[in-house]
């Protein structure tokens, strides 16, 4: 099982370094062994060679199975152009050399962590649990023309929202399907009310619905969807969205659990290519201490686990051992509350290792 190791910046070297603790011994545990190569990304791949995502960072990811993923990003690079700073210089070009057209964040919020979340206890008594399906390689993002020009008043700047049949189709079946294995519920988050490529969002959908007769189809305009994630969660299982506005609902979900600390994610490519990486970012502020929550990137070595190289089995135990752990009031600093234990990075992962 060869795998890229690209921890970044910021907090993605302590975590990763205790993710890779805890899914070493899993491979001991389950019988696996993860052949694992680290290259420079992001800030780190700047302040080295000058550019973000070096050629060999690529190849080294060509060359794997998977690409576990920190983090990129600090203020140290925040004065840069947009266009060469680890985020966009590194991540975009990533999602799109390898086809990684659909990203999956899972969003839970556990009951014993209800507390930390923003919603009210009395919305949530039980937490929730949903999964937000981000197209990733289409939309605003990518479409073509995409540039500022000068115009007789000034000057003017085109995105392009551009979607075909095909981007739609290959993402909603990854939604239908991930429904099947939850709680058999998606809805298609869009705003038909004015978009043409939502239109196309919704007849695709739509068209695809018959072949998972199990799976209630619900259609939700984007504006109305922020709003009910706030008042009742509870209500969504899949959250399937073109690009942009999947990056704008899955950061509402994270901060709704509670904590970016804990939500992992996976990025897809066609076959068994994926990327996986935690939600939450870099953390400047707490980087280098020892105290960031290793559970993000954990899971998302679970994810990785789970889609790239079919081990439904460590991924579920090393889910388990997170929640055990969360139950049995161990908590790192982000996550800490009354009559819980805090403990930094390592020990956290310890105590996940140790439960496994
Ligand atoms: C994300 C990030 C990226 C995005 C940025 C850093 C380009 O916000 O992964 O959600 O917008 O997709
Ligand atoms: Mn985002």
């Amino acid at each position: 099982m060869k795998i890229a190791v690209l921890a970044g910046d910021g907090i993605g070297p302590e975590v990763m370094d205790a993710s890779l603790k805890v899914l070493d011994y899993a491979g001991e545990k389950f019988g696996f062994k993860l052949e694992k190569t680290t290259a420079l990304v992001g800030g780190a791949a700047i302040d080295a060679t000058g550019k973000a995502l070096p050629d060999e960072t690529v190849e080294l990811c060509r060359n794997s199975e998977a690409i576990l993923f920190g983090s990129v990003g600090g203020p140290k690079w925040e004065s840069m152009p947009p266009n060469e700073q680890p985020e966009r210089a590194a991540l975009l070009p990533l999602r799109k050399i390898f086809g990684l057209y659909a990203n999956l964040r899972p969003a839970i919020c556990y009951k014993e962590l209800i507390n930390a979340s923003p919603i009210s206890n009395e919305r949530i008594p039980e937490g929730f649990d949903m999964l937000v399906m981000r197209e990733l390689t289409g939309g605003i993002y990518f479409g073509q023309p995409k540039l500022t020009e000068k115009t007789e008043r000034g000057e003017r700047a085109i995105d392009t929202l551009i979607y075909e049949t095909y981007e739609i189709e290959r993402v909603t079946h990854l939604g239908f399907k991930a429904a099947q294995a939850r709680r058999k519920k998606l809805h298609l988050i869009d705003k038909a009310n004015v978009l043409e490529s939502s239109l196309l969002w919704r007849k695709t959908v739509k068209a695809i619905a018959p072949q998972y007769p199990d799976v209630e189809l619900h259609f939700m305009y984007v504006d109305n969807a922020a709003m009910q994630v706030m008042l009742k969660p509870t209500q969504f299982d899949v959250m399937l969205c073109e690009n942009m506005f999947g990056d704008i609902i899955s950061d509402e979900v994270a901060a709704a659990t509670g904590s970016l600390g804990l939500l992992p994610s996976a990025s897809l490519a066609e076959g068994t290519f994926g990327l996986y990486e935690p939600s939450g970012g870099t953390a400047p502020d707490i980087a280098g201490k020892g105290i960031a929550n290793p559970i993000a990137q954990i899971l998302s070595g679970a994810l990785m686990l789970e889609y790239t190289f079919g081990l439904q089995k460590p991924a579920q135990a090393l889910r388990d051992a997170v929640r055990a752990v969360i139950g049995e009031g161990i908590r790192t600093a982000d996550i800490a509350g009354a009559g819980t234990r805090t403990v930094g990075t390592e020990a956290m992962a310890e105590a996940i290792r140790a439960k496994l």
